[in-house]
């Protein structure tokens, strides 16, 4: 049978099978009830916020819609049930953890980061070592440093300049040399949309009784395309940047939870991902964020794979089309090593045989075409084709590229002063440095700051990141391998940025 249809007839399978009814959003539903009564003015405000159901926000921001800011709230009682501030969020995660193949499901309001760090503290062994693949985000070396874990870090894949999931052989190297390690931590897919065999990686992580945690932050829309993911392989947690691309407001996310990968709930406790959640977070959570994660989820349960089709569809035009034109490179998404594979919503662009930085062609489409691409790491420039994206505006891209191809940039004199890279991409030499102090202690160490040039050798005291999208050089507690700095010198000449050496110095352990 047709994948398509076979796909279809296992969603009518489960929403025959489903426990609660997925077309409500009680969340969404609570809030407008009760921000209908405050414009009906059958209620008066005394709480919190206090722009009193949009009434107060500034005239400037008021006039992109006074019913929005009416539905700005947090838990209140009169929208809740009992004494249960949180009984509609719940109902809302129950519903989502059940759309999405979790047993538990937490909403976010501070970005996948928060469910990242939060997770780490639910592991709860400090000073044991967790495996995580090294081209992990910044917000898994918070998690370390809150939870005083100490990482013991493995190299990822690189394909074609790109970091992706290790291989399941070096995951499996590092297990056996990590005796008393207290868990694995992944990403996958990375920021690019590449991903990697995760249902091979959980048979390692399995076959050692290890809980498995992934970093699916890119990752929540994969099952539409019926690539294995981590609920699929049936990982312990696993947590989604909702925001990023399954259309609920920036900042929301999920943590998920499931029965891991021995099968076996209950290594990781929800309930301690929850008081680890309640620490880390506010504790007034904006309803208007939280509304717009149950109002995606049910939207995504609906129309999810025609949603996803349809941004599929229009990135396979533009990589069609853009393939063939002399001077572009696109990244050949259908020939990566078996297990290996990339979103089809990602155009992955590179303009280097024209002689331009991924930065030049992004200054160029800005200025010269109104284009902005999500982002830029010098080599590749990346363009996230969403659901909602229009064929015009998949056709403008295309029209860009190819006059900027054409005629090198559409517009004379575009080219002075730029110039060709020098020489092929060299992944950043991690060789996997050596861990002095774990994470947290270096965070707490006295500490001095130096020059970039001065750092090889000394014991880092916070981390250092190739931004975007934010992989860690080197992480607090490593000895700073020389050869690091010299990559992010020269990622600094070529135009890139380094975020934490931002007022030119880096924080090191004092005496190091
Ligand atoms: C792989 C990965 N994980 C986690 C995050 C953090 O996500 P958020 O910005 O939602 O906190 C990012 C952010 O870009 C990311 O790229």
């Amino acid at each position: 049978m047709e994948e398509r249809k076979l796909r279809f007839l296992c969603r009518i399978f489960i929403f025959m099978k489903q426990k609660f009814d997925q077309s409500t959003a009680p969340l969404l539903e609570g809030l407008m009830k009760y921000a209908a009564r405050i414009r009906a003015r059958e209620m008066i405000q005394f709480h919190m916020p206090g722009h009193r159901g949009g009434k107060g926000i500034a005239p400037l921001f008021r006039q992109f819609g006074r019913d929005l800011f009416s539905l700005d709230l947090t838990e209140l009682r009169e929208i809740n049930y009992g004494n249960d501030p949180d009984f509609l969020l719940k109902a809302a995660e129950r519903l989502a953890a059940e759309a999405f193949g979790a047993q538990t499901s937490f909403f976010l309001v501070n970005g996948a980061s928060i469910g990242i760090a939060a997770s780490f503290l639910g592991l709860n062994a400090p000073g044991r070592e967790v495996i995580i693949s090294r081209d992990c985000h910044l917000s898994v070396i918070n998690g370390l440093i809150l939870s005083g874990m100490k990482p013991r870090f493995i190299s990822p894949r690189w394909i074609e300049g790109l970091p992706a999931l290790p291989a399941p052989e070096v995951l499996e190297e590092a297990i056996l040399e990590s005796p008393g390690v207290a868990g694995v931590f992944l990403t996958n897919p990375g920021y690019s949309g590449l991903y990697g065999p995760v249902a091979q990686m959980a048979g390692v992580v399995r076959k050692h009784n290890l809980p498995l945690l992934i970093d699916e932050a890119h990752g929540g829309h994969l099952r539409f395309f019926g690539v294995p993911e981590a609920a699929t392989v049936g990982a312990d947690l696993w947590v989604w940047g909702f925001h990023k691309m399954l259309g609920s407001l920036t900042q929301t996310a999920m943590l998920h939870m499931g029965n891991g990968v021995s099968g076996e709930p209950g290594r990781l406790d929800p309930q301690r991902i929850a008081e680890s959640l309640q620490i880390l977070g506010t504790t007034s959570p904006s309803y208007l964020l939280l509304a717009s994660l149950d109002s995606a989820r049910r939207e995504l349960f609906f129309h999810g794979e025609r949603m996803f089709s349809t941004a599929a569809r229009l990135g396979a035009k533009v990589r069609r089309e853009l393939r063939d034109i002399p001077g572009l490179r696109v990244f050949p998404a259908g020939e990566l090593p078996a297990g290996y594979g990339c979103d089809p919503t990602k155009v992955i662009l590179s303009f280097r045989p024209l002689g331009l930085s991924s930065w030049q062609a992004e200054e160029v489409l800005c200025h010269g075409f109104r284009i902005q691409p999500e982002y830029a790491d010098g080599d590749y420039l990346y363009f996230f084709i969403s659901y909602a994206q229009e064929e015009e505006e998949v056709d403008a891209l295309i029209q860009a590229c190819r006059r900027v191809a054409v005629s090198r940039c559409g517009e004379k004199d575009c080219f002075s002063g730029w110039q060709d890279r020098d020489g092929e991409f060299t992944p950043p030499p991690w060789h996997n440095g050596t861990l002095e102090l774990s994470p947290r202690e270096a965070f707490q160490a006295p500490a001095a700051h130096i020059s970039l040039e001065e750092a090889g050798d000394k014991i880092a005291a916070s981390v250092v990141a190739a931004y975007p999208p934010g992989i860690p050089l080197w992480v607090p507690g490593e000895r700073i391998n020389p050869d690091l700095v010299e990559w992010g010198r020269a990622l600094q000449k070529s135009g890139g940025y380094l975020r934490g050496v931002d007022t030119g110095t880096i924080k090191i352990v004092a005496g190091s």
